[in-house]
């Protein structure tokens, strides 16, 4: 993994900055309390503190941060953070006082929210699809992995620091904790370096064509669009439900070791290493041993299982066996969070990823920290009520003696709600319904190729999404263009999901693919070059953007599909209309639109719209346009169900309307009555069609 370049310099950055955010941790825990005149309490509040402000930023402004890190320019975003960061935590030692301790470390924790996000999310970027698993997985490793580093770091620095305040005056007021800080500092620095020399993070694409939503409304948006997604809603609940169960795990963890267990601080000490081992050991073998299983179903089973050792652990309450399944439990957490966080990174566009990581990151804290503080209070009240009925808080059966039994309750909870939510979001992500789950497993384990989808003939291909596929046809000049726009904007304003594209030279490859094809420059082209060249853009259109799009359920709204072909090439050209629609079925894996909105007019009258010269299809006579608007309304003619003749002749206003009015049946959702009455409201886009 190492050796792809832009990936080594993030990574490097991620490791130092991780290493820092750990070393300030311990550094002002050692800090604050020295800083103090307060007895014992005030000392240990002022260590709370720090924890407090370490937290709060991720609370207050984890999903703001996340939306806000999608529109800002990822690279300059990093640096910035970076560089502040570094300077807060020289400004420590500078002004030792707990006050600005606080300050200083609320204000970074702030910057931290900016710069993870904006880390996360480039990721993908950086490195081949395929090695997107790995790269999450080392840098998982290096986010929490560097947690010991700095400890053992830090007791070497405040060795060396107490050494140097002895022979160096500089040092000898503050103690002797300086020396990490501004060790810390310089991780920071060197880090933004790292970043400052990596030109391939991305900047921001400019898009602004459409309007560009308010940052509440990011938010709102993101939290929709992760509602209405199946795939990324199952992903949510998952990761929920997984952290409510580690909630448990560790709010419990020390008083179940010494009460239950018997086993003290040397059990809790092991315990504590176990799940360190198994989270190593699944992210290791995990996905290599089940990498042929569809990821989205090793992500529901792995959460499923878990629930096994979970409930073991409650119901066993025997030191070594309960060590023994905490490395089971560590082994599933290991396998399924790098999961979790590669399917967001495979699944999500890169505009909304950001968001959708902070969102993520932001409500695992909350409820980490929520969960750890109920448990104690939840597990005792339970030993309360069985100490209520039975006169004691133990409970035995047979010659096994369960200590506070509230404690084995909320385990036993908590394996349910894993067992529940597991279940939950392998349905809502399945990918690979018809295929019994032993069959997959098997062929996993054996490291054969996954069973074939059964039947997978075009009809269930489409069926098997959940996103909405509508393709606007016409013309030259008949405002397809225009239409497909305002449908959009109307659709995301609804919270829908969408992704506007249109053909020719939606990708990197259609674009050169597009520039061939509309140079006028190559006027006589082979009318069949002309076909397998549309042809070859549609393909890679399909399987980059149409159907990642429609796979996570989301609206596929695209200018101009395989009725073009039909009608340029096929009527237009005179090439026989069922070699191109087989070729291109083909081509397009046998997406079909749900719905294809078909404007006509005249094409005098469209070509007359034109304002500039035309390209190679435009510029052809009179004759080929009157023939390809007649192959359209044949393929209309002969579906009509799937189609939508609209008269291009009329107002954009009454055009929308109407295409509106139909879509709106075919929507996945109803919509709800409010979005109705909000869409009335919002002005109408008044602005002439763009020129493309
Ligand atoms: P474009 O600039 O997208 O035109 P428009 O605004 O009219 O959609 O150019 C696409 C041209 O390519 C257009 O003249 C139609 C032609 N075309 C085909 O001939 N076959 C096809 O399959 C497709 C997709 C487009």
């Amino acid at each position: 993994m190492l050796s792809i370049r832009p990936f080594r310099a993030l990574w490097i950055a991620l490791s130092l900055s991780s290493l820092g955010d750990w070393l300030s941790i311990l550094a002002l825990a050692v800090l604050a309390p020295g800083l103090t005149n307060g007895g014992g309490v005030a000392k240990s509040s002022a260590v709370g503190g720090v924890f407090v402000v370490t937290l709060l930023p991720a609370l207050l402004l984890g999903p703001i941060a996340g939306a806000l890190a999608d529109r800002l320019d990822r690279r300059k975003t990093m640096i910035v953070g970076d560089v502040i960061r570094g300077l807060l935590f020289v400004s420590i030692p500078l002004f030792p006082n707990l006050t600005w301790i606080y300050v200083a470390k609320f204000a970074a924790g702030i910057a931290s929210q900016f710069w993870n996000p904006a880390a996360a999310a480039t990721m993908p970027n950086l490195v081949p699809r395929e090695k997107l698993e790995r790269a999450n997985q080392l840098s998982l490793v290096t986010t929490y992995g560097t947690a010991p580093l700095a400890a053992g770091l830090f007791s070497i620095l405040a060795l060396v620091g107490s050494g140097l305040s002895m022979v160096l005056p500089v040092f000898r007021h503050t103690s002797n904790v300086n020396l990490a800080l501004y060790f810390n500092a310089a991780s920071y620095f060197v880090s933004a370096l790292t970043v400052y020399f990596l030109r391939q993070i991305s900047t921001r694409r400019e898009r602004g064509e459409i309007s560009v939503p308010s940052t509440a409304k990011a938010i709102w948006e993101g939290w929709r669009f992760i509602r209405r997604t199946p795939a990324i809603s199952g992903l949510v609940v998952g990761m929920l439900g997984a952290f409510s169960a580690a909630g448990v795990v560790i709010g419990l963890g020390y008083s179940y070791v010494s009460q239950t267990l018997h086993g003290g601080s040397a059990g809790w000490g092991l315990i504590f290493a176990a799940i360190f081992v198994g989270m190593a050991l699944g992210m290791a073998f995990g996905t290599r041993l089940f990498g042929g299983l569809s990821r989205r179903r090793l992500f529901g089973v792995t959460l499923t299982a878990a629930a096994i050792p979970l409930a073991l652990i409650g119901l066993v309450p025997n030191l070594i066996m309960v060590t023994v399944f905490v490395v089971f439990l560590g082994v599933m957490s290991g396998i399924a969070y790098p999961l979790g966080f590669t399917i967001v990174g495979l699944e999500v566009d890169d505009d909304t990823r950001g968001r959708v990581f902070a969102f993520f990151q932001s409500t695992i804290q909350v409820i980490l920290l929520a969960v750890i503080a109920a448990v104690p209070f939840l597990s005792a009240g339970f030993t309360k009520a069985i100490a209520s009925t039975t006169g004691s808080g133990d409970v035995k059966i047979g010659n096994i003696v369960y200590a506070s039994a509230g404690q084995n309750v909320v385990i036993l909870l908590a394996a349910l709600v894993v067992a529940f939510v597991g279940i939950s979001s392998y349905r809502r992500m399945d990918d690979r319904e018809g295929v019994p789950l032993a069959e997959d497993l098997l062929a996993a384990l054996r490291g054969e190729e996954p069973p074939p989808v059964p039947d997978e003939d075009d009809a269930q291909v489409a069926a098997k999404s959940h996103g909405l596929f509508i393709a606007f046809e016409g013309g030259e000049g008949t405002g397809k263009t225009t239409q497909a726009r305002l449908v959009s904007i109307w659709l995301r304003e609804q919270g829908y999901d969408v992704v506007a594209t249109h053909e020719p030279g939606a990708t990197k490859i259609g674009m050169r693919l597009r520039a061939l094809l509309l140079d006028t420059a190559h006027a006589g082209m082979s009318p069949r070059a002309e076909v397998l060249m549309y042809a070859a853009d549609r393909a890679e259109h399909v399987a980059s953007v149409i159907e990642p799009a429609l796979n996570r359920g989301a609206v596929v709204i695209t200018d101009r599909y395989i009725d073009s072909s039909l009608a340029y090439q096929g009527e237009g050209r005179g090439l026989r209309a069922d070699g191109i629609a087989r070729l291109n079925r083909w081509a397009a894996n046998g997406r079909v639109p749900d719905l294809t909105v078909l404007l006509d007019m005249p094409p005098e009258e469209g070509l007359g719209r034109r304002a500039r010269s035309g390209d190679r299809l435009e510029s052809e006579p009179a004759e080929f346009h009157r023939r390809v608007r007649a192959g359209f309304l044949a393929l209309a003619k002969a579906e009509p169900s799937r189609y939508l003749v609209i008269d291009a002749t009329r107002s954009v206003e009454e055009i929308t309307e109407e295409i509106k009015d139909r879509v709106r049946d075919i929507l996945p959702d109803p919509i709800p009555s409010t979005a109705e009455a909000a869409t009335g409201a919002f002005p109408a886009i008044t602005d002439p069609p763009l020129p493309r």
